[in-house]
């Protein structure tokens, strides 16, 4: 197949270029190489890019230009798009900036597919975690609940755990599945969660297929560093590489699902070859499975690299989610994929 990777010299776009053109696909990749990501590397704007594999063409472009978007398109079968403003952000000022690179950009794409003719391409859409918030929690008294945002208050006197809405007490954890509705909390989860609407109304328009991968936390070697969009355990490898101690906000028992970026590379090209219903989007959750917490994250990459302890510090970021774990089983099912890397191994690798 030719597919185009919108996003394709990032850190998961490298990866899943590797993949697909291991897996015998004609790639191409379009990538702005935004600066606020890519630091030096943004230089390297010719082909051969350093992120990508011999023979894999780079379009220098952004995804919010449409004439770019369409000549790259030309003769694509699937389109992974990849590119995306990630993480938290710094802060609100960050929004008009999420909105058009996230929003925008998958509005250009999208339409641009639409014009490729009779038969546009399969979009596999990244996705995150983020779009179900606070995920899935139960009561002891009131059963299965989905929590509201944590009250400042709580949070200032270290109550982490959501609350039950209807009689305050904390809350369990469980898994997320897919057909959870969308909740997100801060500006980037609305921007991913409305990237499925617009897959949804695109497929409905054009009878095409559409695959929404809700990734959880990628981690692994070509992590961003030292960058606003850095992940956890680059930051963690960043500190203890100092001979810091890694620090830990909240309480450090946060769950969240690391996943390594092999093993996502892997899910995307399970989606890129195997299309699902036309006229709709196919949402799968992309974890590896196995629930840890950041305080258990930051002790392993301290250990690793003989670093003092990780601190836990108490404090926290406004619109962050306390646990989101989900259940990856549909993706097993249907697609046939399941992560092959444990934290231990990935981790190591990330350290090296
Ligand atoms: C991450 C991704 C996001 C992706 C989502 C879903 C980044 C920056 N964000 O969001 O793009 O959509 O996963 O997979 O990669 N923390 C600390 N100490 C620190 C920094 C963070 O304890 O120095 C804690 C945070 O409070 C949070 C957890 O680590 O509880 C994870 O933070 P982060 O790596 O930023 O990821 P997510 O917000 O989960």
């Amino acid at each position: 197949m030719r597919i185009l990777v919108t996003g394709g010299a990032g850190f998961i776009g490298s990866a899943a270029t590797a993949a697909l053109a291991a897996a015998g696909h004609d790639v191409l990749v379009l990538d702005s190489l935004r600066p606020d990501v890519h630091g030096a590397r943004s230089r390297h704007a010719g082909s051969p890019h350093p992120a990508l594999p011999d023979g894999v063409p780079l379009v220098h472009a952004d995804v919010r230009d449409g004439d770019a978007v369409r000549g790259a398109l030309a003769g694509c079968d699937a389109v992974v798009h990849l590119a995306a403003k990630v993480g938290l952000g710094v802060g609100i000022g960050d929004i008009d900036d999420y909105v058009s690179s996230n929003d925008l950009g998958t509005a250009v794409l999208l339409r641009a597919a639409a014009d490729a003719g009779s038969r546009p391409p399969h979009v596999v859409y990244a996705s995150s975690m983020v779009v179900y918030g606070e995920g899935a929690y139960a009561c002891d008294e009131h059963g299965p609940t989905s929590p509201p945002p944590r009250s400042e208050t709580d949070l200032a006197e270290g109550v982490f755990d959501p609350r039950c809405a209807a009689c305050g007490r904390v809350l369990r954890p469980g898994l997320v599945g897919e057909d959870a509705p969308a909740d997100p909390r801060n500006v980037y989860a609305d921007t991913k969660a409305h990237g499925e609407r617009l897959l949804a109304s695109w497929t409905r328009a054009t009878g095409a297929t559409a695959t929404a991968l809700r990734f959880h936390n990628v981690y692994g070697p070509g992590m961003p560093r030292d960058t606003p969009y850095a992940g956890v355990a680059s930051i963690f490898r960043s500190e203890a590489e100092h001979g810091r101690a890694p620090k830990v906000f909240e309480d450090g028992g946060q769950r969240r699902d690391l996943v390594h970026v092999d093993d996502v590379a892997r899910a995307v090209v399970a989606a890129v070859e195997q299309p699902q219903a036309a006229g709709r989007v196919e949402a799968f959750n992309i974890g590896s499975g196995t629930v840890t917490t950041i305080g258990e994250v930051a002790r392993l990459v301290a250990a690793l690299l003989d670093a003092p302890a990780p601190v836990v510090t108490g404090e926290w970021r406004a619109g962050d989610v306390r646990h989101v774990t989900a259940s990856s089983a549909k993706a097993r099912t249907v697609l046939g994929w399941h992560a092959r890397t444990s934290l231990a191994e990935g981790l190591a690798q990330l350290v090296a």
